[in-house]
This record gives C-alpha cells, sequence and structure tokens, in this order.
C-alpha cells in the first residue's frame, strides 16, 4: 500500500489518494499536502541523497567529455559511483550512472524535478528508468538514474551514426514501451505518462526500453470523472488533438502518442517534419494517415532500410495498429492493454516467419552489423519486387 501522487508537475499543488496495487510501491508514506507547495513524499526515503560534491565528483566535475546528452531540463552526465556506499568513485570503477542536472533555477523546472522524484520513487517496473538517487542542495537540483548504455531511440532511429535497428528490435522496443505504460494506466490512480517521444525511451545493452522523464506524469482521472483538465505541455508531434485543443487529458492521450511512436519505428521519420528523407511533412501522423488506411499504399510509409526483414502480413498489422492508437476520438482508441496483446501476437507472428532474422537483435548487441550489410542486398531487392516498402523518394508525396 503507498501514495499516488495527485499532481501535474506543472500545477501549484499536491494531493494523495491510495494506490491499490501492493507490489508496485517500494514502500509508503503520507504525501504532503499544501495549497501552496510541493514537497517530497515520504516514500523517497530509500533513495540515496546525494551532495553536489559527490555528484561533481563522480562526473569528474561535470566535464564536457561526460555529457550523454541535453534535454529541456538541462545536461545528462555520465557518471561513476561505489556500487555498496553508492558514493562518487574514481572515473571507470565502480558503478556508471547517469546525472541529470537542471539548467535553470526557476520554479517550473523544480516542480519537474520533484515530479519525477516523487513518481519514480514509488513506481518499480523493468520498463521504467531506475532512479537512484537525487541532489537538493541549496539551489542545485540533480537526479542520478541507472545507467542506459545504448541512449535513446530517437538517437538510434534517426542520427546517421546510430546503429540500424532491425525490425525486431523495433518490434521489442515498441513491446517494452507498451508494457511500461500499461502498468502506468493499472494502476489505480492510472498514471498519464504525458511525454512520450523517441528521446524518452532509453535503451538498455540488450536493447531492453524503459521509460524515462516522469516531470510531467500526473494521476488520470478518478471516481466518474471520465479526463482530467489541465494546461497543456507536452511535445509537438506526439500529442494528442483533444489535448491540444481542450486540454482534456485521459490515459488515451498516451495511447495516442504511442501510436506515433509506433509509426517512427516503422517508417524510421521523426513526428515533426523532416524533410532529410526526401518527403516533406510538418507532422508524421498528417503524412501517414492516409497510406495507413489504404492496404495497397501502406507500405510506402515503411523504413526503406529495413529491406526484407518484415513480411507484408506483420506491416499490415502494425498500420491497423498505429491507426486505432492514432484515431481522433479518444475514446474509440484502443487501451494500452489491447495494444500490448495485439503486440504480442505480432511479435509471435514475426518469430514463425522471420526465422533467418533471429539473429538480427544478437548482431545489433555485438554491433557487429552496421546500416546494411552486403550480404542482405540480395534480399532487399527480392522483398521489393514482392510488394517490400519502396524507397521514399518514389512515392511522390509531398504535403508543403
Ligand atoms: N539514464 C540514462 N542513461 C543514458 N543516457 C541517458 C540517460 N538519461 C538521459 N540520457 C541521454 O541524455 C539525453 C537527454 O535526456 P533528457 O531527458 O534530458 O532530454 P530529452 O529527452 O532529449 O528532452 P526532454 O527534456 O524534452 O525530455 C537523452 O536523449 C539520452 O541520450
Ligand atoms: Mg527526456
Amino acid at each position: 500500500m503507498g501514495i499516488c501522487l495527485g499532481t501535474s508537475s506543472k500545477l501549484a499543488h499536491v494531493t494523495s489518494s491510495q494506490f491499490n496495487d501492493s507490489t508496485s510501491l517500494a514502500t509508503s508514506g503520507n504525501l504532503k499536502k499544501d495549497s501552496s507547495k510541493v514537497e517530497l513524499s515520504a516514500s523517497t526515503s530509500h533513495l540515496k541523497i546525494f551532495t553536489f560534491n559527490d555528484l561533481k565528483n563522480a562526473t569528474r566535475n561535470f566535464r564536457s567529455d561526460s555529457i550523454l546528452g541535453e534535454g529541456g531540463f538541462g545536461y545528462v552526465f555520465k557518471g561513476w559511483i561505489d556500487e555498496k556506499t553508492l558514493t562518487s568513485a574514481k572515473p571507470g570503477t565502480g558503478t556508471v550512472v547517469a546525472v541529470k542536472k537542471l539548467k535553470s533555477e526557476g520554479f517550473q523546472g523544480h516542480r519537474e524535478w520533484l515530479a519525477e522524484v516523487n513518481y519514480l520513487s514509488q513506481l518499480h517496473h523493468e520498463n521504467l528508468v531506475k532512479l537512484i538517487g537525487y541532489c537538493s542542495e541549496s539551489e542545485h537540483r540533480l537526479l542520478v538514474y541507472e545507467f542506459m548504455p545504448k541512449g535513446c531511440l530517437e538517437n538510434h532511429l534517426f542520427k546517421r551514426r546510430g546503429q540500424l535497428l532491425s525490425w525486431s528490435t523495433r518490434i521489442h522496443i515498441a513491446l517494452d514501451v507498451a508494457r511500461g505504460l500499461s502498468f502506468l494506466h493499472s494502476l489505480s490512480c492510472n498514471v498519464i505518462y504525458r511525454d512520450l517521444k523517441s528521446s524518452n525511451i532509453l535503451l538498455d545493452s540488450d536493447f531492453n526500453a524503459k521509460l524515462s522523464d516522469f516531470g510531467l506524469a500526473r494521476d488520470g482521472p478518478d471516481g466518474d470523472k471520465t479526463h482530467v483538465s489541465t494546461i497543456i505541455i507536452g511535445t509537438p508531434g506526439y500529442a494528442a488533438p483533444e489535448y491540444i485543443a481542450l486540454g482534456r487529458l485521459t490515459p488515451k492521450s498516451d495511447v495516442y502518442s504511442f501510436g506515433v511512436v509506433l509509426l517512427e519505428l516503422m517508417s524510421g521519420k521523426r513526428a515533426l517534419g523532416d524533410d532529410s528523407a526526401g518527403v516533406a511533412y510538418d507532422t508524421l501522423v498528417e503524412w501517414a494517415r492516409p497510406f495507413l488506411s489504404d492496404n495497397r499504399r501502406m507500405m510506402r510509409i515503411m523504413d526503406t532500410r529495413l529491406g526484407g526483414q518484415y513480411s507484408r502480413k506483420a506491416a499490415l498489422s502494425l498500420a491497423a495498429l498505429a491507426l486505432q492508437c492514432l484515431d481522433l476520438d479518444d475514446k474509440s482508441r484502443p487501451a494500452m492493454s489491447e495494444v500490448l496483446t495485439t503486440l504480442e501476437q505480432l511479435q509471435t507472428l514475426n518469430a514463425q516467419r522471420m526465422k533467418p532474422h533471429a539473429r538480427s537483435r544478437q548482431a545489433e548487441k555485438t554491433g557487429e552489423e552496421k546500416y546494411f550489410p552486403q550480404k542482405n542486398k540480395k534480399k532487399r531487392v527480392l522483398s521489393r519486387l514482392v510488394g517490400g516498402a519502396l524507397p521514399a523518394s518514389q512515392t511522390g508525396v509531398r504535403l508543403r
């Protein structure tokens, strides 16, 4: 038994309600309820509280060559801590961690930092990133996470130097994300994640995916309420239309964003305007929607770099699922648990039909295959002849 947060990280107060799901919580405690302040809940007590000096040492004084990435919150650094004492360790020894350092001292950033600590201290699941501890010393706000060696999905899908993700790995990632979201939605306070995007999906050394960044998460509607009304905050290209238009937030908002991530995995194209692949569009959804509902033209959205790694049937099933998730009517979208079931069936289909590609995830782990190995070239040409993906340059689609 524990607590659920009742806050938007952007709102001015928190409320508490009870979790029914005893397994999801590490400890229990009472959330401080105050009309003007958001505070750390007692359930954070199992987290390590780092001093600023500790984290300075762990990251070699926040050296620029320790930077793993940068987001709206600030820089993320690679650091080393002693696995037993959790104090800073000599670089290259002990456990590797990721240290996120709040850039601005603004109130907004602090709220997100608090929401992140409060949620991640209570929610434990193999598809959610693990928070090890935090630092809150004078104006400094930092978060210390388990290190995810393969970084974020965005880098793999869209950055040139990234290793090409095989079809089976993409399905595996979609499944992990669906598991993470299903878990959140299954809690009694049905937590809405609100910030699903490829840069918030982190990958471990085996390409298992975990959700990170709970700064925008909030509890879903309770009792008879159908939705929560909130100010609009999120990432363009991923946010659901009813949420953008009306501030109407439900777990189905996450389902929509999941549909966008599915499209990114299928097409290898960014959620927001990307003309690098020879196809111009404002949003990926706007560009892909007409293809998703047309079985004859659907294959045109597929990532041409995937060649013949998937069957037409599997691609069509995924397109149908994406279309359901992206339904303009939020009530018509499937629940995340249904999405998960469909993906599990698809993975079984994939495993049965795509046995020759069973090695590809293994190859990704070892970095053996980068982009297209020459030996697969013939197979790719053949797949196009039998109805595989057409290069984007041959689709003739331009929306602007
Ligand atoms: N636990 C981690 N392990 C390894 N790399 C990480 C970890 N957390 C973040 N990163 C890297 O740091 C980058 C920046 O992450 P961050 O969450 O701050 O920003 P973002 O997700 O790109 O944008 P936003 O601020 O909108 O969430 C990520 O894209 C990822 O490459
Ligand atoms: Mg992020």
